[in-house]
């Protein structure tokens, strides 16, 4: 299985709109983080996960890709790689 850049070591925190869809990136090679840009398709291993917003909050959105509750940030970036 393909394994995604670690885009980051940290979350990404992001101002979202409730009832808005946003479509995090996956594989890390957006150059727009946490959102993908398209970037995936040159590979074509990845796929953008939707998120859609319930509330108007600042959410944080993984940037190491591990997470266990993608596309939410769950503490995985704190283990060792
Ligand atoms: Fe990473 Fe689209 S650019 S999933
Ligand atoms: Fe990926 Fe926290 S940044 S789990």
């Amino acid at each position: 299985m393909a394994t995604p850049v670690r885009a980051s070591d940290t979350p990404f925190a992001a101002a979202v709109e409730q009832g808005k869809d946003y479509w995090w990136c996956s594989c890390g090679q957006s150059k727009n983080q946490p959102f993908c840009d398209g970037s995936h398709k040159t590979e074509g291993a990845f796929t953008p996960v939707k998120y859609t917003a319930a509330d108007s909050a600042t959410v944080y959105f993984c940037g190491c890709k591990a997470s266990g509750n993608k596309p939410l940030c769950d503490g995985s970036h704190k283990q060792a790689v």
